[in-house]
């Protein structure tokens, strides 16, 4: 079994669309194995998104990411970084497949509604700066 990391971004915890997207990766038969809301520093932010530092966007990002609050969770299943990758979809909402999440809750590329790790090593080192190990279930 694989996890993956997920943050439901500010702007879609404001939309009031949380329980929905849970709802969504619940159905995709993700089992939440550690779930919280939590405000990012700038600090958490930065650090969080160390690799895009120096990209054009970045200070946008954190600054959107700072913005209010985000709910960060574990997610397992087979296949686990793949799967949520497609049901998140493309960066980009419009250019994201019909039916995924940030086609259905994304803005544009910096409010794109979700984030979802890109390799189950990078899953593990982010929701490290997340979690005590002792808040995630053990199957
Ligand atoms: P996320 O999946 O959280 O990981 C990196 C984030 O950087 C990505 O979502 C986008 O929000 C943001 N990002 C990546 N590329 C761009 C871009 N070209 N313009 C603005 N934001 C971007």
């Amino acid at each position: 079994m694989e996890r993956t990391l997920t943050i439901i971004k500010p702007n879609a915890v404001a939309a009031g669309a949380s329980g929905r997207i849970l709802d969504r990766l619940i159905a995709e038969e993700f089992v939440i194995v550690a779930l919280k809301m939590i405000f990012l520093s700038r600090n958490d932010a930065s650090r969080f998104y160390a690799v895009h530092r120096g990209r054009a966007f970045f200070a946008d990002l954190v600054d959107f990411m700072t913005s209010g609050p985000v709910i960060v969770a574990v997610l397992e299943r087979e296949d686990a970084v793949a799967r949520l990758r497609r049901v998140v979809g493309d960066t980009d909402p419009p250019k994201a497949a019909e039916g995924t999440i940030r086609r259905l809750f994304g803005v544009d590329k910096t409010q794109n509604a979700i984030h979802a790790s890109d390799s189950a090593e990078n899953a593990c080192a982010e929701w490290r700066q997340f979690f005590a190990e002792e808040e995630i279930m053990i199957p």
